[in-house]
Formats: C-alpha cells, sequence, structure tokens
C-alpha cells in the first residue's frame, strides 16, 4: 500500500517567477523551470546580486490555491546570516533542508564571515541547480493542491528581490 501510495503521488513545481525591484542591486539571470518527464520538474535560479548585503532577511510565505491563492500554513522571516551561522529557526530549518544540496546558499563561516566583526556578506551569483521536488521530501500532511511558496528577499532593510516558486502535489 505504501509504494502504492508513493507511486500515486505528483508533487511537481509548475511555475516559477523571480522579479528584482533593484536591478542596480539584484539581477535574475535565470528564473525557470524544466520539464523532465511528466511527474518532474527541475527548478534553476540563478540571481547577481551586486553589492554586498550584510543584512539579508527572508520573509517565507506559503499560499495554497482556493479562489486565487491564500495564506496557508506559514509565514516566518528568517534571517539569512544568522540562519547559515546556526540553524536557529525550526520552520526555516526544515525548509531549507529541501533545497540545500542544490544551492550554493549554503556557505558557512568563516568562508563569507567577517570573523572579526562577525558579520557575513551575501554578493555574486545565488543559485539554485536542478532543485526538484520528491514525495519524501514532505514530512508534513499535505492535501491535494497547488501551492505557492512567496520568498520577498530584504537586503540590508529594502526590498530587493521576490521569488515565487508554485507547485502541486496530487
Ligand atoms: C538600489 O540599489 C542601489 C545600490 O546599487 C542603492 O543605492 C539604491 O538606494 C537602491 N534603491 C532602492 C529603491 O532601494
Ligand atoms: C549565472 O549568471 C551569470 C551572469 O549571466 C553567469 O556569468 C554565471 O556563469 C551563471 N552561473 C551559472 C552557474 O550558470
Ligand atoms: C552546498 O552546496 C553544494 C552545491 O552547490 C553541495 O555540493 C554541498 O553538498 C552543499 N553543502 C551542504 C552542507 O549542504
Ligand atoms: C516519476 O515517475 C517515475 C516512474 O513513474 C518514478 O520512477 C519517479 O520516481 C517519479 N519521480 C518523481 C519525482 O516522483
Amino acid at each position: 500500500v505504501a509504494i502504492y501510495l508513493q507511486e500515486a503521488v505528483i508533487f511537481k513545481f509548475t511555475n516559477a517567477v523571480c522579479e528584482s525591484f533593484n536591478k542596480s542591486w539584484a539581477v535574475v539571470n535565470t528564473c525557470r523551470l524544466r520539464a523532465i518527464s511528466r511527474n518532474m520538474t527541475i527548478l534553476n535560479i540563478n540571481v547577481t546580486l551586486l553589492h554586498a548585503a550584510s543584512n539579508v532577511l527572508i520573509d517565507v510565505q506559503m499560499f495554497k490555491r482556493a479562489n486565487g491563492y491564500k495564506p496557508w500554513l506559514f509565514k516566518f522571516t528568517v534571517d539569512v546570516c544568522r540562519f547559515v551561522s546556526k540553524s536557529y529557526n525550526p520552520a526555516a530549518k526544515l525548509f531549507f533542508s529541501v533545497f540545500k544540496e542544490y544551492t550554493n546558499m549554503n556557505h558557512t563561516c568563516p568562508y563569507i564571515c567577517n570573523s572579526i566583526l562577525n558579520i557575513m556578506f551575501f554578493q555574486g551569483d545565488q543559485l539554485v541547480t536542478g532543485l526538484y521536488l520528491r514525495p519524501e521530501l514532505v514530512r508534513l500532511p499535505l492535501p491535494s493542491g497547488d501551492y505557492l511558496i512567496s520568498l520577498i528577499w530584504m537586503l540590508n532593510n529594502k526590498q530587493q528581490l521576490m521569488v515565487n516558486v508554485y507547485f502541486s502535489f496530487v
């Protein structure tokens, strides 16, 4: 039965939209899905941050479609620099575990930490490469439906970038 249920699952990305709010800071080079098979779509993102940001906050919110997308399940803000050096936020930890193998945004100190000031800088190409969804990634009972996860990046206290990723779970 377990095997049957697993095979019945379709869990894949359906759309990806990235928007820079300040093109002199964040440049979206790539933000697209590629269909590999009927049940598998990979996500590739390549965003260049042109300036060093020492204060990086991401507002993460999940939505479920029902007459438009409605807030669903979670909404949190994660301080990325604090999170990278110490996974202090359980929701962010769960969320990051889904894509940590597919991103270069997983540098740890002292790679991008200024050890004297204890500041971390985010600059350069931020990549997500070949990320796809697998049923075993979901450790929560997820009802069938269409979902959106929205990430609003605040770099040095200004909203600079939006990454919206849509997926369906059947
Ligand atoms: C956009 O980024 C530039 C840095 O390149 C900064 O000087 C400017 O204040 C930012 N503009 C806004 C509206 O955030
Ligand atoms: C990301 O985009 C930049 C700018 O187009 C490019 O120079 C860089 O090679 C890209 N990185 C990857 C891994 O494709
Ligand atoms: C960090 O990302 C790279 C791919 O960019 C991956 O090879 C590596 O395993 C990741 N490290 C951790 C600790 O997740
Ligand atoms: C897609 O389906 C194939 C065969 O039906 C299966 O082997 C594979 O694990 C599935 N992939 C995902 C991401 O569910």
